[in-house]
């Protein structure tokens, strides 16, 4: 089976894009079907519902809907149930699967509500979204008929949940790859719209990861940045030197005036829309949360003690930044 969709040649991809593309998919795709534990685990879940296609989708509303109640028994949701909690972690949601409710850590209908009434039009635009996890924001763009949307995450558990719901909706111009976004870097000009969301603090080179993005967007294409940032009209970027709000491998969180001076170094002068975050207690999540079966994983945001804890250690630097929004809502229960 070919990881691109037949047709990847109509939205721009040259011969040689799709070749290379499908080289190292196919190379990292064999390698977690068939040596690495948990990759094995989940490629088989995902073969063994292959057949299961769902005739009513719904990408409108919060909780992305594939399959409704009604198409499927009650043991085979069961089943169903079983095998999606098999591949935990789930991060990003909320989605409905023949009327499971898969209970996310992440509500990300909020973050795509406040980032989608900014963007330029997605109607017909060809869209890269990088460390696009199980493909939420992917679902949802379809609303606003794209052309196609490519996501792209290395981590094995995101790459099959999103394999394992595109395999079941099934809409055809959107796909995958589980690749980092290092090894798309040929793609020069491919895209109309690139989110990047969740992503600059991670990368160890922030300048250097803003040129490929710009070198990868089309001559009027739009970059949707979406990072933390700290207060102050400085030229300063605090530079943790272990984890941030629990996260590891966040090298640098800048002011507003050195993100602006990073996208000029890039090559940016307009069409890069921004959302800025910063961290405030507003964003933890209560311990307790963790025990239900969908949240077999660790929290990555800090408690409030925890918090406090960093706010001592970084002093008034920190205490000055805080992140909006991201408050906690009550899931509805898993069935
Ligand atoms: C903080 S999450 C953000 C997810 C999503 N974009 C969002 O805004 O909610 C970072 C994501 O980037 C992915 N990732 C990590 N390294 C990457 C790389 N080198 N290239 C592309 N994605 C990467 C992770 O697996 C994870 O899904």
């Amino acid at each position: 089976m070919k990881l691109l969709p037949p047709n990847a040649r109509e939205w721009g991809f040259t011969h040689d894009d799709i070749s290379h593309l499908e080289t190292i998919s196919r190379e990292r795709a064999d390698y977690l079907s068939q040596h690495d534990a948990k990759g094995k685990h989940l490629s088989r879940v995902v073969n063994e519902y292959s057949h299961l296609k769902a005739g009513f989708c719904d990408f409108t509303a919060p909780a992305v809907k594939i399959g409704s109640r009604d198409e499927i028994d009650d043991n085979l949701r069961s089943k169903l149930r079983e095998s999606l909690l098999s591949m935990s972690p789930w991060r990003k949601g909320p989605f409905e699967v023949f009327g499971i409710d898969i209970d996310c850590e992440w509500r990300s209908d909020l973050k795509w509500d406040r980032v989608i009434g900014h963007l330029k039009p997605l109607n017909k635009r060809h869209i890269l979204d990088i460390g696009s996890s199980n493909g939420y924001y992917m679902f949802r763009m379809l609303e606003h008929n794209p052309a196609m949307v490519m996501g792209i995450d290395p981590y094995t558990n995101f790459y099959y949940q999103f394999m394992m719901l595109n395999s079941i909706a099934d809409v055809k111009n959107i796909f995958t790859l589980p690749l980092k976004f290092e090894d798309t870097a040929t793609l020069t000009k491919k895209f109309n719209t690139i989110f990047c969301m969740g992503i600059l603090y991670h990368r160890k080179s922030p300048i250097e990861f803003l040129s490929q993005i710009k070198k990868m967007l089309s001559a009027k294409g739009e970059l949707v940045l979406e990072t933390l940032i700290i207060e102050g009209d400085s030229h300063t970027a605090l530079v943790p030197d272990e984890r941030y709000a629990k996260m590891p491998n966040v090298y640098f969180i800048p002011t507003v005036p050195v993100l602006f001076t990073w996208l000029k170094s890039a090559g940016f002068r307009s069409d890069v829309l921004m959302y800025l975050l910063q961290l405030s207690k507003s964003s933890v999540r209560p311990n307790g949360l963790t025990r239900k079966p969908w949240r077999t994983f660790s929290i990555r945001l800090t408690t409030v003690k925890q918090l406090k804890g960093i706010l001592h250690r970084y002093g008034r630097l920190l205490s000055r930044s805080f992140r909006i929004i991201v408050k906690h809502q009550k899931y509805p229960a898993s069935q």
